[in-house]
């Protein structure tokens, strides 16, 4: 059933066709992933690393359902052209602050779409020699996969649709809302250059 977009967000939500995954369904999830990573990392104090922008709502919350020790860190990597997208070539703006050699990393993804940001982050990561590496993504949007990526961890299945808030934007816009919608058609204008 269609989830309507609350009355509040009458000026933000007017490009929204309708809500994808409501505040209480995110957090009942992330939840639920905390509780799985406690479990699977005891006595190892994991490090979450993050790529900026689109993952910081789902990395608050995340850390915040986790129980035992970890320490958090993240990159920034910048929009790519759409031919530098086709080789697979991410420019990370910022690097981790912390070493990651020897350490046990998770990455932490808002949404997996082709892949090939994640790829090339996560052979950056495998190159500083950590003692082990595995990703935890929100949301897994398969269909438009380009490259093989090892997922640990999933919130949602995504059908191929361009979705926002939580974090996750559309020309920089949307982060704030604190449930997933989905933009009306016609509101994207090119698939190319999603923010980060
Ligand atoms: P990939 O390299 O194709 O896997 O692109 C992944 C990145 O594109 C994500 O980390 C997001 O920053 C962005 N992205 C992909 N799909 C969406 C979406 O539906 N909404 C907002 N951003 C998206
Ligand atoms: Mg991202």
């Amino acid at each position: 059933m269609k989830k309507p977009v609350p009355i509040e967000y009458a000026e933000l939500g007017t490009a929204l066709q309708e809500v994808f995954l409501t505040r209480e369904e995110l957090l009942a999830r992330v939840g639920e992933l905390g509780r799985q990573i406690s479990i699977d990392y005891a006595g190892k104090a994991p490090i979450l690393v993050g790529a900026l922008k689109g993952v910081m709502c789902f990395m608050a919350d995340l850390v915040r359902s986790i129980t035992i020790p970890l320490e958090v860190d993240f990159m920034a990597i910048s929009s790519y052209s759409s031919e530098e997208r086709d080789k697979g070539v991410v420019r990370v703006i910022k690097d981790l602050d912390l070493p990651i050699t020897d350490r046990h990393v998770i990455f932490v993804e808002d949404v997996i779409d082709t892949g090939l940001t994640l790829n090339y982050l996560l052979r950056s990561l495998r190159a500083r020699a950590p003692a082990s590496l595995e990703v935890c993504a929100l949301l897994n949007k398969s269909t438009r996969r380009l490259m093989d990526i090892p997922l640990r961890y999933k919130g949602f299945d995504l059908p191929d649709f361009f979705v926002v808030g939580y974090g996750l934007d559309y020309a920089e816009r949307y982060r704030n809302l604190p449930f997933i919608g989905i933009l009306k058609p016609g509101v994207l204008f090119s698939r190319g250059q999603p923010g980060n």
